[in-house]
């Protein structure tokens, strides 16, 4: 390695100081690195640097830092009139505009005026890394170093490694990545890194709603409280705005050359030409009201109970999962091989619809309703019809489900139900890129995790519901829907067959 990157005068340069430019200067700075800025923008950096030096000071007020600190922060940041200045840097990080020409000129020029052992870096969240190099004579020191917004407050960065760099440059960024404070992951430069590119299973939210299965609420309703996420994936999304994601998930699914997988979908375009972003607009998936959003009341559980209630056999950890919670709940429930004549059916499938679970089972489908039994059955239940349920019995099937006030989402007849389908969509995705090597498992799930906020990185939560029962609700959903959207990741199907976990690489 050309430097130690661990010296403790380590120089560092950022261009561009803008939402980003100034979140890297500041961590910078407080990882007790000196730090040169430049901005095209007349005034720009001093601006920078008085946000910085304002932010610094409230945690100083807060007690979080020290008010010496915090000040000796402030002055290890100079503000620099141009790209010559530069020239004695260790590291130059650029957080210029999204634009390839813009990034190109800004590398050329500072591949020609910085020391031959100057790494120079990108922070790009959509470019490819090795192409912005290919205008630089030294392309092995050019690199990727991916932030997240905001930069004080999130903790992972992304050190991509394109086609031309050199180990060492990789290896002094993930030092300066933790100098930084920061948790810094490796990966390769393929579209969206690690965080975009597992980002695009939430996706699957999408389709469901496109057809008709359920309401954005709903769905992210499911989501929170049964898959353990934060925030649903409508939330979610009219909080990033729908120009961004719409964008963003159209650029990854051409960059990847149509890959079924990350198909966007129409319903997203209608929002996004009709300029409903989210949150900043006032409405997006949802209403904003003084900036809360306008939620639909759940209807209330009615008082009504079947009769008797027979549960499917076909899939034993359902049966046994839902048997013991309607038994606790006071269902008369009948054990019976077959289904008595006058019994609500409950089938509890894996990757398929009611339709298609009572059908296979030979059952009346003007009897049969559907409950989900792959997740904790405490915080929310669904419960999914099929064209002919009967709505009589779907009311006493709900009365039922929601008897200890337990909430209940009915949904229409869809494969895999919400959290099934949605959980293996995140899963298959994270372990295809496992497979493509854009990262080890274990950075692949450290990165979705700080970057997104999941309970449980894609592989760690696939091993939690079982690579088995993940590769069973993909099958089904792929024969459902003849569609190689939910074909099995190789990663997959090869961990689910030795019973090993998802996060053995190989
Ligand atoms: N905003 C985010 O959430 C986010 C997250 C991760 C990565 N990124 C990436 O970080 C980069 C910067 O994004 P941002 O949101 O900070 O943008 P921004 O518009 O807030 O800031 C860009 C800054 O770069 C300056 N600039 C433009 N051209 C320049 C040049 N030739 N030389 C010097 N300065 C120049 C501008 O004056 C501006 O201050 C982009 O590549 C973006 O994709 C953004």
């Amino acid at each position: 390695m050309p430097f130690d990157p661990n010296k403790p005068d380590l120089k560092v340069g950022v261009v561009g100081s803008g939402v980003m430019g100034r979140g890297i200067v500041q961590v910078t700075a407080e990882g007790g690195m000196a730090v040169k800025v430049f901005d095209a923008r007349e005034g720009a950096a001093q601006a920078a640097k008085d946000f910085i030096g304002q932010m610094l000071s409230r945690q100083a007020e807060k007690g979080r830092i020290s008010a010496e600190d915090a000040k000796a922060a402030t002055g290890r940041i100079e503000i620099v009139g141009g790209y010559e200045d530069l020239k004695d840097c260790d590291v130059v990080i650029e957080a210029v505009f999204e634009d390839i020409k813009v990034k190109q000129e800004v590398f050329a020029k500072l591949d020609a005026i910085c020391g031959e052992n100057t790494i120079l870096a990108t922070n790009t969240s959509s470019l490819s890394v090795t192409e912005i190099s290919t205008v630089c004579e030294k392309k092995g020191r050019i690199a990727g170093l991916h932030y997240f917004n905001p930069v004080p407050l999130m903790k992972l960065v992304e050190v991509i490694d394109g086609i031309f760099t050199e180990k060492w440059v990789g290896d002094a960024l993930m030092v300066l990545g933790e100098r930084q404070g920061r948790v810094p992951v490796r990966c390769g430069d393929t579209p969206g890194f690690i965080v975009n590119h597992c980002g695009r299973g939430f996706s699957e939210s999408l389709r469901i709603h496109a057809e008709g299965i359920a309401a954005p609420e709903d769905i992210d309703r499911v989501m929170r409280d049964v898959g353990g996420f934060r925030m649903g994936p409508f939330q979610l999304m009219d909080l990033t705005g729908i120009d961004i994601n719409f964008a963003a998930g159209k650029a990854i699914y051409d960059q990847y050359f149509q890959e079924p997988r990350f198909r966007p979908f129409v319903l997203h375009k209608q929002r996004f030409d009709a300029g409903l972003f989210g949150r900043k607009t006032g409405q997006g998936w949802y209403r904003y009201e003084e900036g809360k959003p306008h939620e639909p009341e759940e209807a209330p559980i009615p008082s009504e109970r079947p009769g008797k209630v027979w549960i499917s056999p076909a899939e034993p950890d359902g049966h046994l999962a839902l048997t013991e919670l309607l038994k606790g709940l006071g269902a008369n429930v009948d054990t019976g091989p077959t289904p008595p004549t006058d019994a609500l059916c409950i089938v509890t499938p894996y990757g398929l619809d009611c339709t298609t679970a009572a059908v296979e089972q030979g059952l009346d489908p003007k009897r049969t309703v559907a409950v989900d039994t792959c997740f904790a059955l405490d915080a929310r239940r669904t419960l999914m019809t099929n064209p002919l349920t009967n709505p009589d019995l779907l009311k006493a099937a709900r009365g039922l489900l929601g008897a200890d006030g337990v909430p209940v989402t009915v949904i229409k007849d869809s494969p895999g139900f919400i959290a099934q389908r949605m959980i293996a969509h995140i899963v298959n995705i994270g372990c295809d890129a496992a497979q493509q090597r854009v990262a080890k498992p274990n950075d692949i799930d450290t990165a979705v995790t700080l970057g997104l906020n999941y309970p449980y990185g894609p592989l760690t939560y696939g091993d939690r519901v079982g690579a088995e029962r993940i590769l069973q609700i993909l099958h089904n959903m792929e024969r459902f829907y003849a569609d190689p959207r939910y074909r099995p990741s190789p990663w997959l199907t090869r961990r689910a067959k030795l019973g090993v976990s998802l996060l053995i690489d190989d």
